[in-house]
């Protein structure tokens, strides 16, 4: 079977497409024909030896993926060969075939695509996870998404107005923030071009963003927390820009804020049940049109150097999928 294999630390170029051998499922597994496998920004941290999780070589990129259940083997029950299920891999996603543990399969309702179905597990598992647990967002309150049209933002953007926040998107381009309008944003600012903390206090009629949901770091943290509701809480998301910023502590003083840190793999490992009701109410989402996962581009497993250069270059809207 054919499968994308980093076999050298390095860029999305170094990454081959290769023929390797079909897994078997062990006791407790099953193997899943994958439909379709979503890439994430850390998969570019990974291929390169830059991120905390570090899969033995050769590995494929690919966190999450759908698919058909090929498979079962040896004590697993309630799985058919055929069904139709998503799986969280961490890694290895982009091959024709996988094997996962079978009790962490999830089915995928009728009317949901692979495309669309591989691509909810971690960013919309995040943002469930971020909000709810971890930002206590309210309906009536506002949300303010740092790199808003990426795939963990779009997908706060989408759960934060399913939780019915207000939602301010946060991107740098004009083009970015037309898809976050698009994915039901009610506010937009470009950071790029405009001062983001004064825009913040502007929209926010001079209170501030309940929820600050950082996905970037860098420069726009500080001011953004700056602008933060009394009582604020600001989510730890993730560090797209490469430079993880500090913050002077008399700022959450001052608001009597909370700065919290969100780290969903961990959350999940810890809370897998909780987390299996917060990806099936996604997909249930998803299966009656409620929400709608963007896709940037499904690319075959050949292009998959292309998919992660779009992540690489900081030009991915929603997800990237790749089709093995
Ligand atoms: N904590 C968790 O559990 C968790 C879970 C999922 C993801 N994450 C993290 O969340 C972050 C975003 O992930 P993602 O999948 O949404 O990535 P993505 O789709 O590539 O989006 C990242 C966004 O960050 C912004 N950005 C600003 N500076 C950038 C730079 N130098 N390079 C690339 N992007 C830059 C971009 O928006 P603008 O151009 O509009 O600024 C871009 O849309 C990553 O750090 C990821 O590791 C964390």
């Amino acid at each position: 079977m054919k499968a994308a294999l980093c076999r050298e630390f390095g860029g999305p170029e170094k990454i081959t497409v290769e023929d390797i051998p079909e897994p078997k499922a062990g006791p407790g597994e099953a193997v899943v024909r994958v439909g379709a496998a979503a890439l994430n920004f850390f998969d570019t941290l990974v291929i390169r030896d830059k991120y905390q999780h570090k899969p033995a070589m050769p590995f494929s990129p690919g966190a999450e993926v759908a698919g058909t259940i090929d498979s079962v083997g040896e004590g697993v029950s309630g799985l058919e060969t055929g069904q139709r299920v998503i799986a969280y891999l961490r890694f290895n996603g982009c091959r024709e075939k996988v094997v996962a543990a079978a009790d962490s399969l999830i089915p995928i309702p009728e009317g949901v695509s692979d495309e669309i179905a591989c691509g909810v597990t971690i960013t919309y598992g995040t943002a469930f996870h971020g909000l709810k647990d971890r930002g206590r967002l309210e309906a009536g309150q506002s949300v303010a998404i740092l790199g808003a049209s990426g795939g963990a933002g779009l997908a706060a953007l989408e759960i934060a107005k399913r939780l019915g926040a207000r939602v301010i998107a946060c991107a740098s381009s004009a083009d970015k923030l037309a898809v976050c309008a698009d994915h039901g944003a009610d506010e937009g600012i470009n950071y790029a071009a405009e001062d983001l903390k004064a825009r913040l206090r502007e929209l926010t009629g001079g209170t501030g963003a309940d929820v600050i949901y950082d996905c970037v770091g860098g420069d726009y943290a500080e001011p953004a927390f700056r602008s933060i509701a009394w009582e604020g809480r600001y989510l730890v998301v993730g560090f797209a820009a490469g430079k993880i910023p500090k913050m002077p502590l008399n700022l959450p003083l001052l608001k009597s804020a909370d700065i919290a840190g969100v780290f969903w793999g961990a959350w999940a490992e810890r809370e897998p049940n909780q987390n299996r009701a917060n990806i099936e109410q996604v997909l249930a989402w998803c299966a009656a049109g409620e929400l709608t996962p963007h896709i940037h581009g499904v690319y075959p497993l050949g292009d998959i150097v292309e998919a992660l250069s779009v992540i690489d270059n900081r030009q991915a809207k929603g997800k990237v999928v790749v089709k093995p």
